[in-house]
């Protein structure tokens, strides 16, 4: 479904060149549950970047669906992205002043999809993730579990076939991060593929597969 090959990355900042990847090769199928372990710096948050074509390699090749998207423009990695891949953030990453209903909306709109279904749709996001009675509520008035599942609900809003989450748990409590790794493997076993970076080895014992990067490469691959 998706393979990165020779991968890197190196950012540019004045004179001053880091390497966050390189080179890195990886193959993940349709339904693949991954946890990207590695200390800080390694490059988990540069990888997950570019799989969400939020940003693009400095070389190497990223075939998704047999589309070659390295070649993509910032514009066509945005609509890839749109309907493709949910992304989840540490720090949820919702707008302030927009309700959980309209922040749920967004990716719809981006999307064009008709009123009717948008309001369908968000309904039935809301309560898939337990927060059908707070759809009005802005996320100041959420807790950190709440914005996580809102911030979830808008990742699955165009139904992707891959979510990628980096540090999803990283900003909650151990109750709240066991919810939202509950949604993520329901999510999983209704065949969506599942790439989650974490330093938590408890949460990451719930994959299938375990990464761990080390330098910008691949160090350790294996079934869990
Ligand atoms: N936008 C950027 N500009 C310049 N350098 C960057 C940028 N983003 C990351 N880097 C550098 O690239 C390397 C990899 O960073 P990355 O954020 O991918 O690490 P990480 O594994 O996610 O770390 P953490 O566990 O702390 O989140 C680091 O050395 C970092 O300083
Ligand atoms: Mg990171």
């Amino acid at each position: 479904m998706i393979s990165l090959k020779n991968i890197t990355k190196i950012y540019t900042m004045g004179n001053v060149q880091v390497q966050a990847l390189g080179t890195l090769s990886l193959t993940v199928k349709q339904g693949e549950f991954i946890a990207v372990l590695g200390p800080s710096g390694s490059g988990k948050s540069t990888m997950m970047n570019i799989l969400g074509c939020l940003d693009k390699p400095t070389g190497g090749e990223y075939i998704f669906d047999s589309t070659p998207v390295h070649q993509f423009n910032r514009i066509q990695l945005a609509r890839l992205r749109n309907r493709k891949v949910g992304f989840v953030f540490q720090s949820y990453n919702l707008l302030p002043f927009a309700t959980a209903y309209e922040n749920i909306e967004l990716p719809l709109l981006y999307a064009r999809t008709s009123a009717k279904k948008r309001k369908e749709r968000v309904t039935w996001l809301l309560k898939s993730v337990g927060l059908e009675d707070r759809a009005t509520h802005r996320p100041a008035e959420l807790s950190g579990g709440q914005r996580q599942r809102v911030a979830v609900a808008r990742a699955l809003a165009n139904d992707p076939d891959m979510i990628l989450a980096d540090e999803p748990t990283g900003n909650l409590d151990t109750k709240s991060g066991k919810e939202i790794l509950n949604l993520f493997e329901s999510l999983n076993q209704y065949g969506k593929t599942l790439i989650l970076v974490t330093h938590d080895e408890q949460l990451a014992s719930h994959a299938k597969r375990i990464i761990h990067l080390l330098d910008g490469k691949i160090h350790q691959d294996y079934l869990n």
